[in-house]
């Protein structure tokens, strides 16, 4: 697990953002699947990535697809496609094909269905899982990740790519990409910001499997972290 920090939370994205271009710009010849978080983190690394580092992208050679998603149709403001497709589909020129979204307002045992086939079908397998190139990765101040929350932890060992789950604080319906085909990607990588993220980076750097997120650090073979100050102000440096 190797963390990569950084004074504020606008450098902390752009370090990022260039990271994946690089990698891209490493293997000019070949498509790369990214499995992308939502919540409120990746915001402003969306803003900034279709923004201000539009022409140094290969937006053509990157499929999106979804860690997970709230039980809500696009336009819903909970909506993890529907803040990528803010802040990075109307304005970078991403291909409408390379764009694979959880459906939201489906049913969602369907859902998990429909997509774990969709995900199985369209990125390359390795150990009998599909294998990412990258995943890309939040945790919440309970140590959840994905949509994988404390006391769900039978999600990280399922043997089913995504599955239904739920919010515990408040109910909501979600989908989510579970532990096994996370933990395959070439690379999984957590951005964790701000202030309030300081315990459970605290709690991911220096304890046992006490979260899902912890234990997906743990586990994971290729696992980077982007904190800024803030969310690193607990592990002394
Ligand atoms: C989601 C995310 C989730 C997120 C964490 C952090 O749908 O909520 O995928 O796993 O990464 O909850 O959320 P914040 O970035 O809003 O703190």
């Amino acid at each position: 697990m190797k963390p990569y920090i950084y004074p504020s939370t606008i450098e902390t994205a752009r370090a990022l953002i260039l990271h994946l271009v690089e990698m891209l710009e490493n293997e000019p010849d070949r498509i790369f699947h990214i499995a992308l978080s939502g919540g409120s983190t990746p915001a402003l690394m969306f803003d900034l990535w279709a923004n201000e580092y539009k022409e140094i992208t290969p937006w053509e050679r990157m499929y999106f697809y979804w860690v997970d998603e709230r039980c809500v149709p696009p336009k819903n403001s909970d909506s993890n496609y529907g803040l990528m497709r803010l802040l990075m589909l109307n304005v970078a020129p991403i291909p409408y094909e390379n764009v694979f979204r959880i459906m939201g307002e489906n049913e969602p045992e369907q859902e998990a269905i429909r997509y774990s086939r969709l995900v199985e079908e369209h990125v390359p397998q390795v150990n009998n899982w599909p294998c990412f190139d990258i995943v890309l990765l939040g945790a919440g101040t309970d140590g959840h990740t994905s949509s994988i929350f404390p006391g769900q932890e039978y999600l990280l060992t399922s043997q089913k790519t995504y599955e239904r789950s739920y919010n515990p604080h408040n109910g909501q319906k979600r989908i989510a990409l579970t532990g096994q085909p996370i933990m395959n990607a070439e690379r999984v990588i957590f951005l964790i910001t701000g202030k309030s993220k300081a315990d459970v980076v605290y709690e991911i750097c220096s304890s046992g499997d006490t979260c899902p997120a912890a234990y997906i650090a743990h586990h994971a073979e290729n696992v980077e972290l982007f904190m800024d100050d803030p969310a690193a102000g607990r592990l002394g440096r």
